[in-house]
This record gives C-alpha cells, structure tokens and sequence, in this order.
C-alpha cells in the first residue's frame, strides 16, 4: 500500500467498528483504508479520537504489534467505522473483523472517490464545495435533488443562506427553473458578483452576478424596491381568504357579511374592484348600523393601501419563466399574508404542473418552520405537505430550510431524501436529525454540533454514507452577513 501508515488497530474489533492506535495524527472525520483477509483496501472513518492514559493500551500494543513504536503519552486513540470496498460497482463490507495489529493507513483520494460515489455529473451536477480537507469535488445530481426533495438545515448563522446561495447559483448555471420563498429579503444579492471571496482558488470559482437570471417579486414594492409588484386578482378570492388578507385571524363573524358585500359587488359589475366592496360596506354600515360593516369598510380600506390585491394579479407566465430564478421577497409583510402569499402561490404551481402548463421547476422554501410548523397549523401547511409527498410526480422539487428541524413538519421533513446539515447545537434538533438520516454514526452526530460555519454534512444525493464538504466560497454577494452593533 502506498499511502502513509497512521497506526494500527487494537483492543476488540468489531465488524463495522474498531479501534485504532494512531502514530501519526489524523482528524476526525478523516478517510483511513485497512486491508482485510481477503487483500479488499476497505475504506473506514475515523470518528473519535482521544489520549489515553492507561498503560495496559501500551503493553497491549507492544504485545500484538511489536515494535510498532507506538508510545502512550505521544498516540491517539481512535474510533473507526468501516465504510466498504466497491466490488462490480456496488460498495460490499468485510463480512470478518480485522485482525488486531493490522496496519492503518490514510486513504488516496483516488480510493475515497471510488467508493464514497464522488464522481464529476457534468451537465446535471452542482457543485457545492470540496470533501472535506481534500481536493475531491462533491457534486450534487440535479435531476436527482429535484426528483427527490432536500433539506438545509443548521442553527442560526450556521450558513444556510450561504449554501442556499451556493446551490442556487449551480440552478442558475444549469437554467434549472427555480422560485425561492425569501421572507428576509436576502437573495437579491445573487445579482452582484461577491466582493468578499474565500479561497477562491482553492475552490475554483470565479466572481459572478447573475443579473440577467433573477426575476424578484414582492408584494411590499415600497420596501423592496428592485422587486416587481406581486398581486393577487381580488376576483379569485372567496370572503374567508380575503378575510386573510386583511390580517383577520378571528374571521367567524366577518364572512357571511363580507360574502353578501362580494355578491351584491359581483352582481352589480362582474369586474368588481376593491373600492366597490368599500362602497358596498360603508352603504350598508349606514343601513343597518352593525358595527361589522363598518369594520369590515375599515379592513377593506386598509387592503386598498397595501396594494396585494389588484382587478388582474400577477400572472403565473410572469412570475415562472423557463430557465430563470423567481425571488418572491417577503421582508416587510406580515406573517400571515407571507402564509397566504406562500399558500396560493404553491397551490397554483402543483396544479398548473400538474396540467403541464409550467416547466419542472425548483421550489426553495426558507424559515420552512413557520410555513409547515410541527405543532399547531399554518395555512401553507396543507400545500407544503401535498408538494413535499407528490410533487416529485410533476418535476416539482422541493428544498426546505430551517434553523429548527424540530419544529418543522415530519411529514415534510421524511420527504426530503438528500439533506445538507451546517452546525446544529440545540439538542431536540439534532435529535431530530439524528433520528431522520440513514447511515449517521454516533461520531457523525457529535461532529454536527461542532461544525465550523462552511461545512456541512451531505446525506443522500447517491453518496455511499454521509460526508463532511467544505462548502465552496459564493461568485455571487451573500445578502445574509450578519450585522455589527458596533462597526469592526
Ligand atoms: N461557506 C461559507 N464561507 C464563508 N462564510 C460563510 C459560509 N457560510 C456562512 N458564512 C458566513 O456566516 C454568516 C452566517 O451565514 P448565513 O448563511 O447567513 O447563516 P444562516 O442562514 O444559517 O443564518 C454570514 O455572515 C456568512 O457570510
Ligand atoms: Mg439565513
């Protein structure tokens, strides 16, 4: 074997998992190949590590390998679990431990690659950065993230935006269709070429604005001004979500009067506006003075101001254009309005998909908690669960994003088959995510809530097991730096 040898296992092995004294350092996480009976260089992963103070390790090491050199107060002791070996091109285990005292080596990249399924997808890959402490590219299948839904997910300020950037822009470089839900307002920086790069030679990425790929809407214009108006047609509104956009949690007594103002407008002029329905209220708050109307008249007035509703909204050809990204920009609106805004859009792309009359297209919802929570219901609830377990049938693809696994729906989350995870420390998080990933080791799991901001551990998307990748540095500008009270 050509690679440097690190050490030698000892102690009890086990089939998957052993012990290894290390002579030469290696990370955790790291790559390690050990031959076993049959000559298979089989991949394994170092997971934990520690000094040891016990010298019975020491007279053990020199009883099973002599004069290995190995030497208490200078060794590590590792934990390792065994990857596999590709054989005919599908990844076999040892069906035998290994002998005690058998040589441990680094693994070649080229090894790494062959048997994790590192391999460069061409046309349908995204590149999202480097396997971790190596040079080896981790690509992720388009086709296959769209097909089979994805989660980002990581602590505040773990980077998810950041890798959502990252992700977007390979979408953007492969005219995948995609529409992010943006409730911070965050993405329109993916127009200007990055002016803080990060090794960027490392990484191979050049600066770069995507300006001629980004449409951005928003229903708040004032505030977001590079945003087109989105607006919804006020004749396709029944009175309850009409109600909804007027911020009316407590609708019950407001329906029925509302939906006799909507049917006395639509009867008058089947191109009612919004001032009509004013009219109408305000008319009959004189007749019959209950004070309903009047409130009613009130809300409808305050709808007028916030421009949501208009006589014909925001077509659907505007908002998903074949081969560009749809930023639909949230900052500002009201929590409710974001569900309505998120509800009525998604529900008109699954049945517009259904029916073939957009393309396949890629759906990024962020702060996915608040739109499919776990406890209690939000609006966009329903849509996001009908999207996440059929979409996948119509080419819509589905990447949620939360800083709180734990509070987003199961039902959503179960659906997503490749998931990126940054740094997460909450305990009932990474729960979560330990109980939802296949493959995970307990050392994995540990390592989570260590992660430094720009790794992240990709699970699913083809990979053999979970990796640990260096997430490459954006070409475009990040939207979401953190902000300094006092200026550094
Ligand atoms: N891969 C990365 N490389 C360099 N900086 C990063 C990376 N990921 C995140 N950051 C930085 O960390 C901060 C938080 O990242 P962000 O993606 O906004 O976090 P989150 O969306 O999880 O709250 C940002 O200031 C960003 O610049
Ligand atoms: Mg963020």
């Amino acid at each position: 074997m050509p690679e440097e040898d690190v050490g030698r296992i000892y102690g009890d092995v086990g089939v998957g998992q052993f012990k290894v004294a290390l002579t030469t350092p290696v990370e955790r996480g790291e790559y390690i190949v050990v031959e076993d009976d049959t000559h298979h260089r089989v991949l394994c992963q170092l997971s934990q590590l520690e000094r040891k103070s016990d010298p019975g390790a020491e007279r053990t090491l020199e009883h099973i390998a002599p004069g290995n050199g190995i030497h208490l107060a200078d060794a590590l002791f590792g934990k390792a679990n065994v990857v596999g070996f590709r054989e005919n091109g599908i990844v076999a285990v040892p069906q035998l431990p290994f002998k005690p005292g058998t040589e441990v080596h680094r693994a070649d990249e080229s090894l790494i690659a062959d048997v994790m399924g590192l391999r460069e997808n061409g046309k349908t890959g995204a590149y999202v950065g480097l396997l971790r402490g190596h040079s080896l590219r981790v690509e992720l299948d388009i086709n296959q993230l769209v097909q089979r839904h994805l989660s980002v997910l990581a602590k505040t300020g773990g980077g998810k935006s950041y890798l959502v950037g990252v992700l977007l822009e390979e979408f953007m470089k492969h005219d995948v269709t995609c529409i992010i839900i943006d409730p911070h307002g965050e993405y329109g920086s993916l127009r200007f070429k990055s002016d803080k790069m990060r090794n960027a030679e490392r990484y191979g990425v050049e600066a770069r604005g995507f300006r001629d790929k980004i449409l951005e809407f928003s229903p708040d214009t004032t505030l977001n001004r590079d945003a087109k108006p989105l607006t919804f047609s006020l004749r396709n509104l029944d009175a309850r979500e009409l109600l909804t956009f007027m911020g009316s949690t407590n609708v019950r007594g407001y329906v029925a009067p509302l939906k006799g103002i909507i049917e006395a407008a639509a009867q008058a002029n089947a191109e009612y506006t919004l001032k009509d329905l004013i009219r109408i209220a305000h008319a009959r708050a004189a007749e019959d003075g209950n004070p309903t109307f009047e409130s009613l008249a009130e809300k409808l007035e305050y709808l007028e101001e916030t421009k949501l509703l208009a006589p014909v909204g925001t077509s659907l050809h505007e908002l998903v254009v074949q081969g560009k990204m749809t930023i639909v920009n949230l900052r500002g609106v009201a929590p409710d309005v974001q569900e309505l805004v998120v509800t009525r859009i998604l529900s008109t792309f699954f049945e517009q998909r259904k029916r073939g009359k957009i393309p396949p297209l890629f759906l990024v919802i962020e702060e996915a908690h608040n739109f499919c929570p776990q406890q209690g219901q939000a609006m966009s609830s329903r849509i996001l669960k009908t999207v996440a377990s059929e979409g996948r049938k119509f080419g819509l693809g589905l990447c949620i994003v939360s800083q709180r696994p734990a509070r987003v729906d199961k039902n959503v989350l179960s659906q997503c088959a490749t998931q990126l995870i940054l740094q997460v420390t909450n305990p009932l998080d990474v729960r979560a995510i330990a109980q939802s990933i296949e493959g995970l080791t307990d050392g994995m799991t540990d390592m989570i809530q260590g992660l430094p901001v720009g790794t992240c551990l990709v699970s699913g998307a083809g990979f053999h097991t979970p990796l640990f990748c260096d997430v490459r540095t954006r070409a475009s500008r990040h939207g979401g730096e953190s902000v300094n009270v006092i200026p550094t």
